[in-house]
C-alpha cells in the first residue's frame, strides 16, 4: 500500500493578474511551488508525487523547479487542461495502470504553500480508515446569500458550514470512479470531494489550520511572508 500525491498546477493566476502563473512567483528566494512540492519530498508517508503544468511548461519546470531544487519525488510531469478537474484528470489518466487497489492518492493545490507534517499524516490516515478524507475549516462568522444587487436574502447557519482546503486524499478505486463518473455526467466540481460526494460515498472532513491558505490575490504573498514570519510553517 502507498501514497501518492497530485499537485495540480496548471492554473494561470487570472486573480493574481501578473505575467507569470502565481506558482512560480517567488516567495521567501524560492517558486511558491517549490515550497508546496518540497512539503511532500519532506514526508516519509508520501511515495511519489505527479505534478500537473501547463504544456509550454513541462520543460523548463523539470529544469527550473524540480532538478534545480533537487524535487526528487516527482516522477512525472503531466500537462494540464482548461479546469482544475481537466489537470486533476490527466494526472490520474496517467497513474491507471500503475496504481494499485490499496494505494491512497491525494490532490494538494499547488498554490498552498504551508501544509502542515501532521496534517498530511492525519489527512492520510482517516482515508485509510473511511477510505476519503479532506481538510477543512469550521466557519465561526455569520454567513449571509446576498442576491445579485448585493441585498441579503437570508443568513446560513455557520453551525454546520465548514470551508475545504486541500489535502483532499481518497482510496484509488474511489477517486478513479468519481472521475470516471464525472466526465461520463460532465459534471464539474471544484474539487475532488465533490465528485466523491455524487457517487455517493462518505467524506471526512478534519480540521486544517487557518495558515494552509491558497495564494490567490496579490495581498496573499504579503500575508505568506507574515506567516514565514511567525514562525508557525513546519
Ligand atoms: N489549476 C490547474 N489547472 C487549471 C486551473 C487551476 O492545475 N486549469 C491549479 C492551480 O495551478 C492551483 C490550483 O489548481 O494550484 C487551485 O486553482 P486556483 O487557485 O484557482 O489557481 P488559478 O486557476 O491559477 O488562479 P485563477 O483562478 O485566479 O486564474
Ligand atoms: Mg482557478
Amino acid at each position: 500500500m502507498g501514497v501518492k500525491v497530485i499537485i495540480p498546477a496548471a492554473g494561470s493566476g487570472k486573480r493574481m493578474g501578473e505575467d507569470k502563473p502565481k506558482q512560480y512567483i517567488s516567495l521567501a528566494g524560492l517558486p511558491l511551488l517549490v515550497h508546496t512540492i518540497s512539503t511532500f519530498e519532506k514526508s516519509a508517508l508520501v511515495d511519489e508525487i505527479v505534478l500537473v503544468v501547463r504544456k509550454d511548461e513541462v520543460a523548463w519546470v523539470k529544469e527550473n523547479i524540480l532538478e534545480g531544487n533537487s524535487l526528487r519525488k516527482v516522477k512525472k510531469v503531466v500537462e494540464g487542461g482548461k479546469e482544475r478537474q481537466d489537470s486533476v484528470a490527466s494526472a490520474i489518466k496517467w497513474l491507471w495502470d500503475t496504481t494499485g487497489e490499496n494505494d491512497i492518492v491525494m490532490v494538494h493545490d499547488g498554490a498552498r504553500p504551508f501544509l502542515p507534517q501532521n496534517k498530511i499524516h492525519e489527512c492520510i490516515h482517516e482515508a485509510q480508515k473511511s477510505g476519503a478524507c479532506v481538510l477543512g475549516l469550521k466557519v465561526t462568522e455569520t454567513l449571509k446569500m446576498v442576491d445579485g444587487e448585493g441585498m441579503i436574502s437570508s443568513t446560513l447557519s455557520s453551525g454546520d458550514i465548514w470551508v475545504a482546503q486541500t489535502p483532499q486524499a481518497f482510496k484509488w478505486p474511489l477517486l478513479k470512479e468519481a472521475y470516471l463518473r464525472a466526465r461520463e455526467d460532465r459534471f464539474y466540481g471544484t474539487d475532488e470531494a465533490s465528485l466523491v460526494e455524487r457517487l455517493p460515498h462518505p467524506i471526512r472532513i478534519i480540521p486544517g489550520v487557518f495558515w494552509n491558505i491558497k495564494i490567490t490575490f496579490p495581498e496573499d504573498f504579503q500575508l505568506a511572508e507574515q506567516i514565514i514570519k511567525m514562525g508557525i510553517v513546519s
